[in-house]
C-alpha cells in the first residue's frame, strides 16, 4: 500500500516568544533580538508556501506588551513600520495576503498607515495569508465579539436563541480562517498568554525550547512533522 502522505496543518499559530532572551545571551539591548526575529518570519513563511500551509497567524504584539518599558514599545513598533515597509514587495514576490487581527486603532499611526498599505496591496495575492495579531488579547477579542451580537440583537437582526459556537465565531476577528490546528510556541514558556483562547480549543501544541530569533525553517518543518504524527480525536473515539 502507498504510504499516506502526513497531514498538513492548514492553519499555524505561533507564539513568537525569547527574542529579549536571545539578546541578553548575546549582550546585545533587547531591541536587537527582536530585530533579529524577522528573519525567522522569513524563514516561517518560506517553510509555509513550502509546505502547503494556508494560514499562518503570528503574535508580535500582545494586549499586555503595552505595559513594557515606554522604550521597548516603541522600538517594537519602529521595527514593525520598518518591517512592513521592507517586505511588501518580498510578500508580492511569494503571493503572501497579509492581515492582521486584535485592536488595531492603538497602533501608533506610522505603523498602522503601512500595515493598512501593505494589506491592500498584498489583497489580490492567493498564496499563504499571514494574520499578525498585534495589540491582540484572546479575552479582549471575546468582549468584542460580545459586543457585536449585542448589537446585531438590539438592531433587531439576530434571535438570542440563534447563538451557537459556529455563529459565535463570526463575530470574533479571525472569521475568516479555520481554528488553528498547530500551536507552535518557542523559548520553552508552557502557557498561552491570551493567545486566540476561543480559537485553540483544539489545536495541537508544539513547544521548543529554541528561541525565536533561532527558530529556524528546519524547525519549523520539525513542528509540522511532529504534527502529522498526532492522533486528533476532537473528544471521539
Ligand atoms: C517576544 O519576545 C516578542 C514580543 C513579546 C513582542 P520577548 O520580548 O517576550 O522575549 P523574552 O520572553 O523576554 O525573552
Ligand atoms: C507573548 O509573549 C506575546 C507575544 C509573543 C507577542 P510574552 O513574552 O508577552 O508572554 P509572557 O509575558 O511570557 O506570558
Ligand atoms: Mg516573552
Amino acid at each position: 500500500m502507498p504510504r499516506q502522505k502526513p497531514q498538513t496543518p492548514r492553519h499555524v499559530a505561533i507564539i513568537m516568544d525569547g527574542n529579549g532572551r536571545w539578546a541578553k545571551q548575546r549582550g546585545l539591548p533587547r531591541r536587537e533580538g527582536h530585530r533579529a526575529g524577522a528573519e525567522s518570519v522569513r524563514e516561517a513563511i518560506e517553510a509555509c508556501t513550502e509546505l502547503g500551509v494556508e494560514f499562518l497567524t503570528l503574535y508580535a504584539f500582545s494586549s499586555e506588551n503595552w505595559k513594557r518599558p515606554k522604550n521597548e514599545v516603541r522600538a517594537l513598533m519602529v521595527l514593525l513600520e520598518r518591517f512592513l515597509k521592507e517586505k511588501s514587495g518580498e510578500l508580492q514576490e511569494k503571493n503572501v495576503r497579509l492581515q492582521a487581527i486584535g485592536r488595531l486603532h492603538d497602533l501608533p499611526e506610522g505603523p498602522l498607515g503601512q500595515l493598512h498599505e501593505t494589506i491592500e496591496a498584498t489583497s489580490q495575492n492567493t498564496g499563504l495569508t499571514l494574520v499578525l495579531a498585534l495589540s491582540y488579547g484572546g479575552r479582549e477579542e471575546i468582549i468584542d465579539g460580545v459586543k457585536s451580537i449585542l448589537r446585531h440583537v438590539g438592531e433587531g437582526h439576530l434571535d438570542p436563541a440563534m447563538i451557537d459556537t459556529e455563529m459565535f465565531g463570526k463575530h470574533l476577528y479571525t472569521r475568516y480562517y479555520p481554528d488553528p490546528d498547530l500551536l507552535i510556541r518557542t523559548s520553552g514558556e508552557m502557557r498561552v498568554s491570551n493567545f486566540l483562547l476561543w480559537q485553540i480549543s483544539y489545536a495541537e501544541m508544539y513547544i521548543t525550547h529554541k528561541l525565536w530569533p533561532d527558530f529556524r525553517k528546519e524547525d519549523f518543518r520539525e513542528a509540522v512533522a511532529d504534527f502529522g504524527g498526532r492522533s486528533r480525536r476532537f473528544g471521539a473515539l
